[in-house]
């Protein structure tokens, strides 16, 4: 599915609207170059959520933790990782597995240096065309439950 973003606050309300309605234990991998909007869509994200401190890219930290929403935000940032062993490294899978962890949605920026990916995960790959900045929106495993109704839910703010 595609949705084009006119403005930021597009971006945003598209992070928002899933921040509405995701369950626990989901993962959000995205995708787009160097300030395609990643950041930004986990900003509305955080806002669906329930989250009202301000996100900010994990780019020390590598991993931020919010825990004053409906459900936990775990918010990867894996740019600044170059090796997989230093992805690996920081366990990504305890984060959405949520054993370890109090169950939530977990975001990952530059998803693409990932060495494993999740069973499960809505893939967000944000990118300009010539005309305009689009979001593509896809889940993983294809026949996923939740993919027809979540669809649904966020058709309506494709424009
Ligand atoms: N749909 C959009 N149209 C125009 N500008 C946008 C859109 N979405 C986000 N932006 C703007 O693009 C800039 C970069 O956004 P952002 O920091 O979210 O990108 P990023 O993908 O996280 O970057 P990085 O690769 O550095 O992590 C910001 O100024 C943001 O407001
Ligand atoms: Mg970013």
């Amino acid at each position: 599915m595609n949705i084009t973003l006119a403005n930021a606050e597009a971006t945003q309300a598209l992070g928002n609207k899933l921040g509405e309605i995701l369950v626990p234990n989901s993962v959000i991998l995205l995708f787009g170059e160097l300030g395609a909007g990643k950041t930004t869509f986990v900003q509305g994200l955080g806002e669906g959520l329930g989250i009202t401190i301000p996100i900010v890219s994990p780019t020390f930290t590598l991993v931020n933790e919010y825990q004053q929403g409906r459900l936990p935000l775990y918010h990867l940032d894996l740019y600044r990782l170059e090796s997989p062993e230093a992805i690996a490294g920081l366990f990504p899978e305890t984060y959405w597995e949520g054993k370890e962890v109090r169950p939530g949605i977990t975001a990952i920026e530059w998803a693409n240096r990932l060495p494993y990916l999740p069973e499960s995960y809505l893939e967000v790959s944000l990118f300009q065309t010539e005309v305009a900045r689009q979001a593509k929106i896809e889940f993983y495993p294809h026949n996923s439950e939740a993919r027809l109704s979540i669809f649904k839910i966020i058709k309506d703010i494709a424009i």
